[in-house]
């Protein structure tokens, strides 16, 4: 049996000091501590003999024990920590390959339905028109009744409308409107004349999809009400924005039409953008194609809201955004706006 005292432990200590150097890797560290401090490791080994010393050296001899097996771990805790570290670091550098080009950092692109409306906002806010909402869930009486717009109508049946199933209110049922018109009678509820607003929004249909329909899409609707506004006013701002927004050669059309609140009622048509006039199929060789529903407001209606029409005058228009957008865009499938499809939106 060995002799034991300090110069024994302090050799098996630099020992292993001495491998731990040369251990590069975790499994090496991991050898080197199972040889000296695992269970039948060189230093645990010496248990047994410790056991049988007499009392006094075999408390001092345990002292001695027990430092070492506190320092070698110490040592082997920090070299593992080492390693660790520089595992981490060489691989951030070998990752790091300074000949590579820059990552393309995308920033997003405006979606082509809100560009327009921004151009379409920004076109009647320079004519001084303000801009008001109404709500997409609407009364009944609101989005038909007081719109001039008679009970046996055929938008307001159930194949047309989304009604709400929740009890009916005194302003008649609830539904998801139709179209921006209603917010004109919110507006004229509210507020008395000089009015002049637009107002955009979403609106709803029960209709099938198709490369020219949604159940859901968007409308501006606009209206100016004061004394002696007349037909030439409201000619004068479309014209404007037709022109502000195709083009100051657009060639348009009004043609006479028929909406329950207004009267007169027209249409404004564009020249087809695809053959300038000539007939295609775009346009189903009309060489026209139709942007806007307008008209003077019913006075019927103006009286629904309390205005005096014999005292003042009004004139409405609604389009619808896709629909400016695909013309704009010359896009021939409504679907696609709806699709959020990058290589689509960026094109615009
Ligand atoms: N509300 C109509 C629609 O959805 C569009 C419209 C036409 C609005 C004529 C108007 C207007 O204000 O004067 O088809």
């Amino acid at each position: 049996m060995m002799k034991l005292n300090r110069e024994v432990f302090d050799e098996i200590k630099k020992q292993c000091l001495e491998e731990l150097k040369t251990a590069h890797t975790l499994e090496k560290i991991n050898e080197v501590r199972t040889k000296y401090l695992g269970k039948k490791g060189k230093l645990k080994k010496l248990i047994s003999d410790i056991s049988i010393l007499q009392i006094e050296e075999r408390r001092s001899i345990g002292e001695i024990y027990n430092r070492v097996i506190g320092e070698l771990e110490e040592e082997i805790q920090k070299k593992i920590q080492s390693v660790k570290l520089e595992k981490i670091e060489s691989y951030q550098f070998n990752k790091l390959e300074l000949t590579l080009p820059a990552v393309k950092f995308s920033v997003g692109k405006k979606h082509p339905l809100q560009q327009v409306y921004d151009e379409i906002k920004e076109i009647f806010v320079s004519l001084g028109f303000d801009i008001e909402e109404g709500p997409e869930i609407e009364f009944e009486d609101y989005n038909f009744t007081m719109l001039n717009i008679p009970f046996d109508h055929p938008a307001r049946d159930m194949q047309d409308t989304l009604y709400l199933s929740l009890p009916e209110t005194d302003k008649g049922r609830l539904l998801l409107r139709t179209h921006t018109s209603p917010v004109q009678i919110r507006v004229m509820l509210n507020k008395k004349p000089p009015i002049k607003a637009i107002m955009p929004g979403r609106v709803y249909r029960h209709e099938s999809i198709d490369v020219s329909h949604l159940f859901n899409f968007h409308q501006v609707e606009g209206l100016m009400v004061d004394k002696n506004v007349s037909l030439p006013h409201l000619k004068g701002v479309l014209i404007y924005f037709v022109k502000s927004m195709f083009g100051e050669d657009i060639e348009f059309r009004f043609r006479q039409s028929y909406f329950p609140f207004t009267e007169p009622s027209l249409e404004m048509d564009i020249q087809c953008l695809v053959c300038r006039g000539k007939g295609c199929n775009l346009c189903k060789n009309s060489g026209f194609l139709e942007v806007l529903g307008c008209g003077m407001v019913h006075p019927q209606v103006l009286q629904n809201v309390g205005i005096d029409y014999e005292e003042y005058s009004g004139f409405a228009f609604g389009l619808g955004i896709e629909r400016i957008a695909m013309l704009k865009f010359r896009i021939d499938d409504i679907r696609l706006f709806y699709e959020n499809d990058i290589r689509f939106i960026t094109q615009f």
